[in-house]
Parts: structure tokens; sequence; C-alpha cells
């Protein structure tokens, strides 16, 4: 499985998962337990992520940029998680803020997918997606076994 494949199946277990987050009803445990499988999966993705693919992604002229913007808005998602977590999960508030969440996620794997893979595939060479792709597996499995 190479890198992008690898990042990918990542990212349809986000996506999943803001669907089901979303849908969730105001009350009963669902809506945090599934937030809590969201940011297991998101803190686990985005590290593993940023030493696979962002970090050999740094090395190159070209990718600089994208690797500077992915990893502010791996950030931004972060600190959203965090004023996530101190609301009341029966709330209006914790609805508008899920939904800021949710939303911010759907746009950075989109930007990641329809854009930063084009790029790095042209500076990548067909070994190192092949490795970093195993590499990442290998660092996303072993993080999220901490987070859980
Ligand atoms: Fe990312
Ligand atoms: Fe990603």
């Amino acid at each position: 499985m190479n890198i992008f494949h690898a990042l990918i199946a990542s990212h349809q277990t986000q996506r999943e998962l803001t669907a089901s987050l979303l849908a969730a009803p105001a009350e009963g445990k669902d809506r945090h337990r599934i937030f809590l499988e969201l940011k297991a999966e998101l803190v686990a993705h985005e590290t593993a992520e940023e030493r696979c693919f962002y970090v050999p992604l740094f090395e190159h002229d070209t990718t600089v940029d994208l690797s500077r913007h992915a990893i502010a808005e791996h950030h931004q998602m972060d600190e959203m998680v965090e004023d996530l977590e101190g609301i009341d999960t029966r709330t209006p508030e914790w609805e508008a803020g899920a939904k800021k969440l949710c939303e911010k996620i759907e746009h950075h794997l989109g930007e990641e997918e329809n854009k930063f893979f084009a790029q790095a595939g042209q500076v990548l060479t067909e070994e190192q997606k092949e490795s970093l792709g195993r590499d990442y597996e290998a660092e996303f499995a072993n993080l999220h076994e901490r987070e859980a």
C-alpha cells in the first residue's frame, strides 16, 4: 500500500466518524463516545502523517508551503477538539462546535487529497511512496494504540 492509499484509508475512517458524530442524538452517551473515537483517530493520524509524509516533503522546495499549511491546519483542528471537550454535548453550542470541526476536517482532507497528493506525487520516488506507506501504517497503529 503506498503512502497515498494509506492516508486515504485513514481519511475515510475520519469521514465515517464525523458523519456519525453529527448524526448522534443530543441525549445519551453516543456523542461523547464518538467524539473520543474521532479525537484518537485524528491525533494518531496527524502525528503519523507529519512524520511519514510532511517531514519528507519539507526536503523539496515545491512542497514546503503545502507542508506548512497542512501542519498549521492540524494545529487548528487540535484546538477545535480541545475547545469542544469543555462543552456539554447536549447543548446547541456543542452542536455548532462539532459542525465547525467536522467542516474543517472535511476541508482539510479534501485539500490534501485533491491538491497536496498530486504535488507530493511529483517529488517522491515510487520507492519512497511504498516505504512511506509502510512507515505510516506502523506509526499510525502504534500511536492509535496509545490513544485508545
Ligand atoms: Fe492532514
Ligand atoms: Fe490527512
